[in-house]
């Protein structure tokens, strides 16, 4: 049997973020939920696209990522997949995908690896998922943790927080940080945790952190691209620097089109088809 290599020679796999720890080079990561914003990235060179339940939020606009079934993500993941080739491409466990038993979530997980394209899958939480994680490796699927605040417990935190703010609850997210690295996560998500927490947990664990609202010494940072190009509504936690306003240059886009149409300048005759000369004499008259 030959094996055959079909990915490009660029391709980022799980363990090339052991190998950026270790020399010190940072990654970056950013979310994709459709081809065209997946080939975006792709090409910009980014190592890591996230398929995230954020699609609950910045497609969908439920308000939370508490309703992103498993359809809709892999829905999102299987055009994402058509439009990268070099990134690593992991997908999140939506809530409710991961929390009935081992052999659901196995199920499920697999269902985003065998028919999404998924190469990794993030689910959230601490000791609660080191078993899961354990069963998830297991079966060859590697796994994303996410710590600090998790989105998916929104009404059991009762808001979005910056997490671990006293010296029980840091000393809680390094250990768990620390279990589920042992449980063989090959990352893990750091989000809204003060600097100092996340620089403890990056500088004390060998798998990479990837950090959202935990400051700069995390080994990989991510951001939701939406945020990033500017293309959201509402007001925008700290940590996000917004690098173009896509919003308004669509809102300008539509405005003008708009105003075309209305004054007659839209679609001018190099925008429209013509017939050939003998058809247009064959209606002569009409
Ligand atoms: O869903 C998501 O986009 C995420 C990132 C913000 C880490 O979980």
């Amino acid at each position: 049997m030959a094996y055959l290599q079909p990915d490009e020679p660029e391709k980022v796999y799980v363990p090339a973020l052991r190998a950026a720890k270790e020399k010190g080079k940072k990654l970056v990561c950013l979310t994709a939920y459709d081809y065209p914003t997946a080939r975006i990235v792709d090409e910009a060179g980014v190592e890591i696209i996230l398929v995230g339940d954020s699609i609950g939020n910045v497609i969908h606009g439920y308000g939370n990522t508490i309703p992103v079934t498993l359809e809709e993500i892999l829905s999102a993941l299987k055009a994402v997949k058509r439009g990268a080739s070099r990134a690593l491409l992991v997908a999140d466990m939506p809530y409710g995908s991961y929390h009935v038993s081992i052999e659901e979530t196995l199920h499920n997980a697999l269902r985003l690896m065998k028919d999404g394209g998924a190469e990794a899958v993030k689910l959230e939480g601490g000791r609660n998922r080191v078993e899961l994680v354990k069963r998830l490796i297991d079966a060859e699927i590697p796994v994303m943790a996410h710590i600090g605040l998790t989105p998916q417990s929104v009404h059991k935190l009762g808001g979005y927080r910056v997490q671990g703010k006293t010296k029980e609850a840091a000393q809680k997210l390094i250990e768990e940080a620390k279990m589920l690295e042992e449980a063989g996560a090959f990352s893990i998500v750091l989000e809204l945790v003060p600097t100092e927490i996340a620089k403890i947990i990056t500088k004390e664990l060998k798998i990479s952190t990837v950090g959202i609202g935990a400051g700069a010494s995390c080994d990989i940072q991510v951001l939701v691209l939406h945020d990033l190009v500017g293309m959201t509504f509402g007001r925008q936690p700290r940590f996000v620097r917004q690098y173009a306003n896509i919003r308004e240059v669509m809102s300008e886009a539509v405005t003008k089109w708009m105003e075309d149409v209305k004054g007659g300048n839209y679609p001018s005759e190099k925008e429209s088809y013509m017939l050939p000369e003998e058809t247009k004499a064959a209606l002569k008259g009409r």
